[in-house]
């Protein structure tokens, strides 16, 4: 497989991200840009850390439940895959559908080159009818490209509570273009964190390993490398905490002293005062009526929610609506 990179020239946008984002007051970075190679790589080693629950949470209900997941749709199916990552979760589905299909169409679309080469690759070994069809990039271009091979239904993947790092109306806009890019028959399967004890929800992303920390702080690393800039990781800190207010648990990197830095090929000098931050990540957390509400607002009628044992994480079956 060969993933075609379908944004002419990314780096300018992440130039323009990263000037805007350390211009503003407050200060922010779009998270986008935590997928380099090392940073899917920590994210990786974030979702087998025994703090976050989100990934071992959706890999019960997709193991137990993939049978039936699928059970809704006529044969055969195709799927895409929104933000796929290592897509280890995504051969539950596999498996289920390969065992009532001869072959499938499988679309993965993520931001991460690297680990969209290694998931395509590995799959394509481990299942010979697998045809793996990859895309570069953001998601809204993706959506454009998607094809089908005999008119057959999609089933468009959503998982990790990806839709949780959306702001509410980046995520109802973005719900409304994956529909209209969709038609009758289609559905998605939608893995959305639910709220919990502030407790659970905010050691999830403040490891003690410190993990998180690293995948947080590698931003500015990257932005050193691409920029040439200086920043001291040394004295910027992670911090996560849940703003039960917005129902979000915010990630931020501190900075841990009055400091100057410099990003060259940007020719722009940033100040920081001691204790300000640089809003990284925002992950917000879903009740049910907020999931139903959105689903109806973006065109969309849910099928049926699955949930783990301690009822943490759900798995969401949205049909396109008939309009
Ligand atoms: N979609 C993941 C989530 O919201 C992304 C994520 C997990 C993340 N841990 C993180 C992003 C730490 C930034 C920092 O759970």
């Amino acid at each position: 497989m060969k993933p075609s990179p379908i944004s002419a020239r990314p780096e300018d946008a992440f130039a323009k991200d990263v000037r805007a984002g350390l211009t503003a007051q407050p200060k922010s970075l779009p998270p986008k840009y935590f997928y380099d190679t090392l940073g899917s790589q920590l994210f990786e080693a974030i979702c087998a850390l025994p703090e976050y629950y989100l990934t071992r949470s959706e890999t019960e209900i997709l193991q137990r439940h993939a049978p039936e997941i699928v059970a809704h749709f006529p044969d055969p199916l195709s799927l895409v895959e929104l933000g796929s990552g290592s897509a280890v979760k995504t051969r539950y589905l596999l498996d289920a559908l390969l065992a009532k299909q001869k072959s499938l169409l499988y679309q993965p679309i993520d931001i991460s080159e690297s680990i969209l080469r290694q998931s395509a690759r590995q799959l394509s070994l481990d299942y010979p009818q697998l045809l793996v069809r990859g895309q570069v990039g953001d998601y809204t271009k993706g959506l454009g490209q998607i094809e089908r091979q005999h008119n057959e239904a999609l089933l468009v993947l959503f998982l990790g509570s990806n839709i949780g790092n959306y702001n509410p109306d980046e995520a109802r806009q973005l719900l409304t273009a994956l529909r209209q890019s969709l038609r009758p028959g289609d559905a998605l399967l939608l893995g959305a964190d639910l709220k919990k004890s502030a407790e659970v929800l905010t050691a999830a992303y403040d490891d003690a390993l410190g993990v998180t920390a690293a995948f947080n702080l590698n931003l500015l690393n990257r932005i050193n490398r691409e920029f040439e800039a200086d920043f001291d990781l040394k004295h910027f800190a992670h911090r996560a905490h849940y703003n039960a207010d917005d129902g979000r648990v915010e990630m931020h990197l501190v900075s841990q002293k009055a400091q100057r830095v410099f990003l060259r090929r940007l020719n722009l000098s940033i100040n920081f005062d001691a204790g300000e931050t640089i809003h990284t990540e925002n992950s917000w957390k879903f009740d049910l009526a907020q999931l139903q509400m959105l689903a109806t607002e973006t065109g969309f009628a849910v099928r049926q929610t699955w949930f783990d044992q301690a009822a943490f994480f759900s798995c969401n079956l949205w049909q396109v609506a008939s309009s």
